[in-house]
Parts: structure tokens; sequence; C-alpha cells
């Protein structure tokens, strides 16, 4: 039975063992929550002297306690929950999510950075991994592995070699193949230095890129998509999904890929307009398809374009997983949260995403290097919102001295003049805590 069934949303989290004393430590330290989980047990003694940590278990931010939406100063996130704009200004106090991950599509981090929110990822986490799971999703596809030993597990006999040809049949030989890989970041170069092991002539297109990288890696590089599509016998998508690429792969572009090749997607599903891959995988346009990542997630077999489609494999959005790398992954997420709090936002962030928006106009710190009065950057120029090590909420127009998001004093948020030491999150935020609120408090 399941147990979740059984337990109300919020009964969870008044109901969680809270062990730190109520007038104790937990009044002074910040609020540090798990949106879309449970467990913390590795988050939990990374973060346990700094911060009290909630989790919620929520798949929308409908089901977040209340108070952690009021007072909830940090946050941690998988990718079963999404936060909009919207769901961000719900939040009163956060300023700093970390993504348990890389891919961020699932946080407006343009909106999160004018709200003052950092936003950070884990970017180098399971690379390892999901090349690896990308190369034996390539290698099921060509060598067939996956349907002939399914052949085996249904009882099928292979008496003789006619047999084996005709269960084998499009097993193909790699070498000589090119494999065509679309963005060649952390990932897709991990995949690329595989798959020449394996003697495939590897090209790749990533607008993004400066010219050398194809040298130093001893790759083909290609400029359009059109062009890498035309010369692929395996493509394999590894960029990140954003406004300009939801359905790269889609029924025009699926007419520029060479008749019968092979689509690998372990990247986002949004990348791929599956109605179109649908069609094609039936016509044998595209000779076979392995996604690891799907449109709607979580995938379901029954449902969908994809329902009933040939020469399809499919796995769980695991890609990434191994127990090594999901340790590895919570550990340098709870990490970065540990570094917002007891240093600097973002000056002490490794990961942030959003500095761009986040910074507004000029460096954080640049507010105060100034008059030092509210509002004044560099030469008398007004500052944007900074975030917490900004300190002011400057006085540009239409900017309020105190963002309706924000909880805190404004006394706390700088004294008025030039800072020579700015506070880090515990100094800001005097989290109260109520008492029917359980927290986890250690493991
Ligand atoms: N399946 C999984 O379990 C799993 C795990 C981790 C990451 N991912 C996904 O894998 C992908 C790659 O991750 P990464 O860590 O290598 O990211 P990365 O940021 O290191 O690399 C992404 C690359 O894609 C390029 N790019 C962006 N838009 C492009 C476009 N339209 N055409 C071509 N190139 C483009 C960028 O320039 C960049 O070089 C991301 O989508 C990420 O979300 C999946």
């Amino acid at each position: 039975m399941d147990k979740r069934k059984l337990m109300p949303k919020r009964q969870r989290l008044d109901g969680a063992v809270r062990t730190g004393p109520l007038n104790g430590p937990l009044h002074s330290r910040p609020l540090v929550a798990l949106l879309d989980g449970r467990d913390c047990s590795i988050e939990m003694p990374i973060l346990k002297d700094v911060a009290t940590v909630a989790f919620c278990d929520a798949q929308s931010t409908s089901e977040i306690h209340e108070k952690v939406l009021n007072e909830a100063v940090g946050a941690l996130m998988w990718h079963t929950i999404t936060l909009t704009k919207e769901d961000l200004e719900k939040f009163k106090a956060l300023r700093i999510i970390v993504r348990i991950g890389s891919g961020v599509d699932n946080i407006d981090v343009k909106a999160a950075g004018e709200l003052g929110i950092a936003v950070c990822n884990v970017p180098g986490y399971g690379v390892e991994e999901v090349a690896d799971s990308t190369l034996c999703l390539i290698l099921n596809l060509y060598r067939r592995t996956y349907w002939l030993a399914n052949m085996v597990r249904e009882g099928k006999k292979f008496t003789g070699p006619e047999q084996v040809r005709e269960a084998a049949q499009g097993c193909a030989r790699i070498r000589g193949d090119t494999l065509g890989i679309v963005g060649l970041g952390r990932i897709g170069s991990a995949v690329a230095l595989r798959a020449k092991a394996f003697g495939f002539n590897v090209i790749f297109y990533d607008p993004y890129l400066p010219d050398g990288i194809e040298r130093s890696l001893g790759l083909t590089r290609v400029y359009t998509l059109q062009d890498l599509l035309f010369q692929s016998d395996c493509v394999s998508l590894h960029c990140t999904l954003n406004e300009h690429n939801h359905h790269l792969i889609n029924e025009y572009t699926i007419k520029q890929m060479r008749p019968g090749a092979f689509l690998v997607n372990t990247a986002r599903g949004g990348l791929v307009d599956e109605s179109a891959l649908a069609q094609a995988l039936k016509d044998g346009r595209i000779r076979a398809a392995a996604l690891d990542v799907h449109d709607n997630e979580p995938y379901n077999v029954f449902q969908g374009p994809l329902k009933e489609v040939p020469n399809l494999i499919c796995t769980p959005h695991a890609a990434f997983y191994s127990d090594v790398a999901s340790t590895e992954l919570r550990e340098m997420a709870a990490g970065e949260i540990r570094r917002a709090i007891v240093g600097r936002i973002p000056d002490s962030l490794r990961n942030c995403v959003n500095k761009e928006y986040f910074l507004g106009s000029g460096p954080a710190s640049s507010a105060y290097e100034s008059t030092g009065a509210p509002g004044s950057g560099p030469g008398g120029m007004p500052s944007l919102p900074a975030g917490l090590n900004g300190g002011y909420y400057g006085a540009l127009p239409g900017v309020p001295v105190q963002p309706a998001h924000s909880s805190a004093p404004v006394g706390l948020l700088g004294p008025g003049g030039p800072m020579s030491s700015l506070p880090t999150l515990p100094q800001l935020y005097s989290i109260r805590i109520v008492s029917n609120l359980r927290l986890r408090e250690g493991p």
C-alpha cells in the first residue's frame, strides 16, 4: 500500500520529527526546504549546523506549507516540481534555489533573478553516467541487443543461422558511421570521446561555442543543424532545452535526416516533437530511436503519441543515475546552499545560472562601494535589486525599498552606509519557527 496516500501533505510537515529545542537555535537559523522530495539524509549532515531543513514532498507550490513559503531562504529541488514566476512570487523570503541536477528548464530563472533569488545548478554531476548511458543506447540501436535479449526472454529459439539472421536483421556496423552530436557541452563532449573509441566519425553542431574546440577534441564541426542532420547516421541530442530549441527535432527537421538514421535523446524531452517522431518510426524514416527523456514525465508507455511505436527504447530519465553520482549530486547541491548561508550571494556560489538577471546592471557589491546611499551604484548610478548581499533594494523608479517578496526587516539589509563586511544569510534572517511546524533537524 502506498503510505503517501495515507498521509496528507500538511500532516507530513507537521508530523515530522523535530529534534531541536523550540527555543534553541531553530529560532535564529535560516530555513532551507527540499521542495519535491522527503529524503534529506545526505543534505542534513552538510547543513545541520547552519540551517534548519524541512522537506515538502510537493509536486506544485500549492502543496507547500505556508511556513516554508513565508520563511524558507533556501530551496533544494529535483525536476519533479516547476517554479514559474507566479510560483516564485509565493515565496516571501527565498534567496537561493539549488536544482539538484543540471537542467534548470523547470525554473523561470529570469523571474527568479528579478526577484532577487539566485538559481544554481549542479552541472558537473553524472556527466560520465549520462555519457555512458547514451553510448549504451546508441550501441543498443546499432547492435539491437535490447530486442534480441527480449526475444530470448520470450522463449524464441535460434536453431540456425537463418533464425539469427531474421532476428538480428537491422544490426549495423558502427565503424565508419557518422555520429552527429547536437550540443557539445559537458555531456556532448564526453559522448564524443567515447564514440570515437567505437569507430564513429564524430561531428557536432553547437552554435554557442567559439571556434577551436573541434581541434582540441579532434572532431568535425558543422555550422548548421541541417548540415548535421544531413551527414549523420545517428543523431544524439545533448543541448540544453531553452526558448529557442523547443521541438528542435520535428516533422520538418526529421525530413532533413538521412533516411533510416537513428535518433537518441538523453537531454530533454521538449527537444523532440514526439508525434513527428512516432510517425517517422512507423514509416521507417527513422530506423530506431532511444529516449531517456520525454515531453511528459513520468513517461507512460500506454499513453501519448509514442504508444505502440516500433523500434523504440525508452528509459525513465535515469541516464544520470549511479549510486555514486546520486550521492555526489546531493552533496554538491547541499554544499552550494551551505556556501550561500555562510558566504555571500552570488560571490560565494559556484554555479549561479542567473547572475545576469540577478545582478541587474552591475555587480552586487558595487552598490556598497559607491556613495553608500540606498539605490546608488558606482558613479551615482542607481543599483538594481541586488539580492541578499547587494544589501539595498535600490531606489530605482518603481522598485520598492523593500520588495514585496522579502520578509526581512529593511534595517537588516544594510546599515545605510558603505558596508566593509557584507552580512551573511544567518545575520540577515532571524527565522521565526512557530510551534506547530515540525522541522527535521539532524538525521
Ligand atoms: N537524462 C539525464 O539524466 C540528464 C542528466 C543530466 C543532464 N541532462 C541534460 O543533458 C543536456 C546536456 O547537459 P550538459 O551538462 O552537457 O549541458 P551543457 O550546458 O554543458 O551543454 C549544453 C550545450 O548545448 C549547447 N546548445 C544550446 N542550445 C543549442 C542548440 N539549439 N543547438 C546546439 N547546441 C546547443 C550549448 O552551447 C552547450 O554547449 C541538458 O539538456 C541536460 O538537461 C540529462
